[in-house]
Order: structure tokens, then sequence, then C-alpha cells
């Protein structure tokens, strides 16, 4: 005699037979808001800055929020004195740090093995930290990526506190919901969906930034330009040598700009755990994933991302989505603002005499599930969705690459300025006139 359950269903229960049921479905369905701020500001860790700390709010339950710190070693290396800075920082009422701010590997070795993770869960446990406490994290993407999984996994979830310090962390990588680990050969092959606390994007460490790094997050922007805004992308032509050199008040603007806009596609996209097939904020990303694998991860992301779009802007005008104008005029701001569109590995052929970045394809669909799904641009400022790929008219685009100009070097001085260009918010851009 079966026992009756007296949940409520909601929706009404098989009838009860003596025969043997073969389905019985409870239908579980709930939603989960996520918030957390994007702070923009200077010199975060000065005592007298008041973002971070009005982060953690009052102390709960009368004690004293427990934290842990982890610094890029690049960051550390060209700010020697900022884990000195950091320590002062919490030396405050209502904060107990748990340990002097710990050094970890940056770049893309970070997320190489499980040394990065295994270390900050390690310490997350021996220091006694719950799920109320708080991991803070100043770093590149990389290292965000390593920690924050890290953090995401102990307690199922420790709170996660990201100050991003490279272009391409503070206009995308940080501010999103994701973190990841490269494994079994591919680009975060292992990762949670893990949205942050809190994030703080200071401007002064892009100072310190070489110059891989300062125009490598220019990719991601130029990305998500051509896919969604084209008066931002207008911002980005416009400005594009005066990226190029190292002017960083108008970085500041694309950073800004940028990083709303993922924050916007987040929030309206309707799929921010990307449970679709599609991921529209991939355009260019199958080749650059395949680039940085094929690599050893020694290219670095914004740089792969650069060659993934030109060559995925050839698609798209081949296939009659991007006049040829428009997509010249992508390549040539990508060139002008100091990314370089050509690796040697886009020629890198199998055995059986295919081009070996094809394989890209796949693996991305295979990350994705589904069916292969590569948003490609559709003019400038909107994009489309697409389900095959063409190997002979990529095999083409590869040859277009290796004819292209090469990248011009960074002019000595800053360009013709960009004063009055709209930026979110409807504001008018705060970038100076040269020279003022
Ligand atoms: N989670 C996401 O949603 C997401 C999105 C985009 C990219 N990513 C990931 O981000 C990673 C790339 O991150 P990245 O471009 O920030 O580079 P990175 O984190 O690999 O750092 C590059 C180098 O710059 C150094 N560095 C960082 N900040 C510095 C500073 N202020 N001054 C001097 N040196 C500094 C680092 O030590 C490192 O050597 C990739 O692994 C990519 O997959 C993640
Ligand atoms: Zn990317």
């Amino acid at each position: 005699m079966p026992v009756k359950c007296q949940a409520k269903h909601n929706r009404p229960p098989a009838a009860a037979t003596t025969t043997t049921r073969t389905t019985d479905c409870y239908q579980q369905s709930f939603a989960v808001p996520f918030t957390y701020p994007v702070h923009f500001t200077h010199g975060a860790f000065r005592k007298t800055n008041p973002v971070l700390a009005s982060i953690f709010g009052p102390p709960e339950n009368g004690r004293a929020h427990r934290v842990l710190v982890y610094v890029d070693s690049g960051v550390a290396r060209a700010w020697p004195r900022l884990a000195t800075r950091i320590a002062a920082y919490f030396d405050r009422p209502g904060f107990d740090l748990r340990a002097p701010p710990v050094l970890l590997p940056g770049g893309e070795s970070a997320k190489e093995g499980w040394h990065t993770v295994q270390h900050v869960m390690t310490q997350l446990g021996e220091q006694h930290l719950c799920r109320h406490s708080y991991v803070v994290v100043v770093g590149g993407g990389s290292l965000l990526d390593a920690a924050g999984f890290a953090a995401a996994l102990v307690h199922r979830g420790v709170r996660l506190i990201r100050l991003p310090t490279t272009v391409l962390a503070q206009n995308d990588a940080g501010v999103g919901v994701k973190n990841g680990m490269n494994e079994h050969g591919q680009k975060n092959f292992v990762g949670t969906f893990a949205p942050p606390f809190a994030v703080i994007n200071d401007f002064d460490f892009l100072t310190t930034l070489d110059d891989t790094h300062w125009v490598g997050g220019i990719s991601e922007a130029c990305k998500v330009a051509v896919i969604r805004d084209a008066e931002f992308f207008a911002f980005l032509e416009e400005n594009a040598t005066r990226f190029h050199a190292r002017d960083l008040s108008a970085m500041e603007v694309l950073v800004r700009w940028c990083a709303t806009l993922h924050l916007d596609h987040i929030r309206t996209g309707n799929d921010p755990f990307e449970q679709g097939a599609a991921r529209p904020l991939d355009f260019g990303h199958w080749l650059a994933h395949k680039l940085e694998a094929m690599s050893g991860f020694t290219l670095d992301h914004g740089a792969a991302v650069a060659i993934g779009m030109a060559l995925d802007c050839y698609v798209a005008a081949a296939a009659g989505l991007l006049r040829t104008t428009e997509r010249d005029r992508i390549v040539q701001m990508l060139q002008r603002a100091g990314l370089v569109l050509w690796h040697e590995l886009l020629t890198v052929r199998t055995r059986g005499g295919r081009l070996a970045i094809l394989d890209g394809l796949d693996e991305f669909r295979e990350h994705l599930g589904g069916r292969l799904t590569i948003t490609l641009p559709h003019g400038i400022g909107q994009r489309v969705e697409v389900h095959t790929m063409n190997p002979a008219t990529i095999t083409r685009g590869v040859t277009w690459l290796q004819t292209l100009p090469p990248t011009p070097p960074a002019p000595s001085a800053p360009a013709p300025c960009c004063r009055g260009v709209r930026h979110p918010g409807g504001r008018r851009s705060p970038i100076p006139a040269a020279g003022a």
C-alpha cells in the first residue's frame, strides 16, 4: 500500500492505482535574483577611499568580517608596496584580515593545473572562512578566474570581491558571472557560474600594464561594440590611436562603456548562465580559444580574440552579413589600436591536410552543447547566429589575414581628442582635449 504524500503538489498527483506507476514527477521551480555592484574608482586601497570598506556593511552577528586577500604576483611586482597598503587598509575596526595578502602567480598559468585552486581552498579552510566571509582577489582575468573558482567551491560559495587589474579584466572577465580553469587541453574546460559579491575597477592599476595587456582588452570592447552598439564602435574608431598611445582617460571611457554593455547583456539577455546553445558575447571566440590552446596558452586571450574577430568578419562579409567596407573598418580599428591580426598557428595543418584551427569549431560546439552556434556581426552594431561555418571560406579568410598590412607602431603622442562622444548614461565623454 503506497504511503500518501502530504506535501502540496504544484500539479495534481497521478491517480493512485494499485498497479506500479511508471512516472511520478514533482516539478520544482524557483528563481533567485542576483545583484552586485560594479564600482569605478582610483586608489581603491587608499585609507581615505571608502568604496571597498563600504561593500562589507556592518559586522554580522557582532563578529568582524573575515577576509583573505590574494594578489596577482605580476601586479605585486609592478606595485611593490601594494600588499602593505592592503594590510593597512583592513587595519580598522570591523575587519579581521586572517593573513597578510597572499601573492599568487598571475597570467594564464594560474588557470593551468590545480595549484592555485588548491592553495586558495586549503587556506580558506585553515583560516576558517565561512560562507559569510570574503575572498578579495586583485589581479588579471586569469587569477580572478582561478581564485574565483576556488572561492565558488569552498562551502559551495564564499563571497568574492574582485579587483580586476587589466583592461580585459575590468571591461569583461571581472564583471561577469563566470570563473574557469583550463583542463583536458581545453580553454575553460572546468568552471562554474558564480556571480561575485562586488567588483571594484580601480583605473590606477592599468598604468603599469605592459603594452600587450594594455591593448588586449580593446579586443573585447570591439567585440561587444560590433555586435551590440554602433555608437560605441564609432567611439572606438575615433579614439583607436589614443588607446595605442596609452591615453588613460580614453581607456577609462572604453572600460566603463564596455563593462556596462557586458553587464547589460548578462542582465537582459535572458540567459545569464548560458543554458542555451548560443553564446552571443563569444563573437570571434571559437578561433581565439583554439589558437590559445594550440599555442600552449602562451598566446594571450585578448590577442587571440582580435584575430578571431578579424577572421569571423571575413566570414560574415563573405556571407553578405557585413559590407566589405564595414569589415575593413573593424580590422583597421583593431590595428590602429595596436592589435596584431596574424599568428603563424593559423596555417598549421592536420595530417589530413586541413587547417588545424577548424577543429576549434567542433570543440566550441561541444563546449556549448547542442548544435554549433556562432555569433557573427550583421552590419556594425547588430548580430546574427549561424549554425554552419564553411571550411573553404575560413581557409580563404586565413589567406586574406596573411595579406593584411602589418599593425602600425604606437604613435608617440596622443592623437586628436574625442571630446563630446557619448558614453553610457547619455553623458558626454569626460576625456579632456589632447594636451589639456
Ligand atoms: N570569466 C570570464 O567571464 C572571462 C571573460 C573573459 C576572459 N576571461 C579570462 O581572462 C584571462 C585573461 O585575463 P587578462 O587579459 O586580464 O590577463 P592575465 O590575467 O592573464 O594577466 C596577464 C599578465 O598581466 C599581469 N598583470 C595583471 N595586471 C597587471 C597590472 N595592473 N600591472 C602589471 N601587470 C599586470 C599578470 O600578472 C599577467 O602576467 C583568460 O584566461 C580569459 O579566458 C574570463
Ligand atoms: Zn573573451
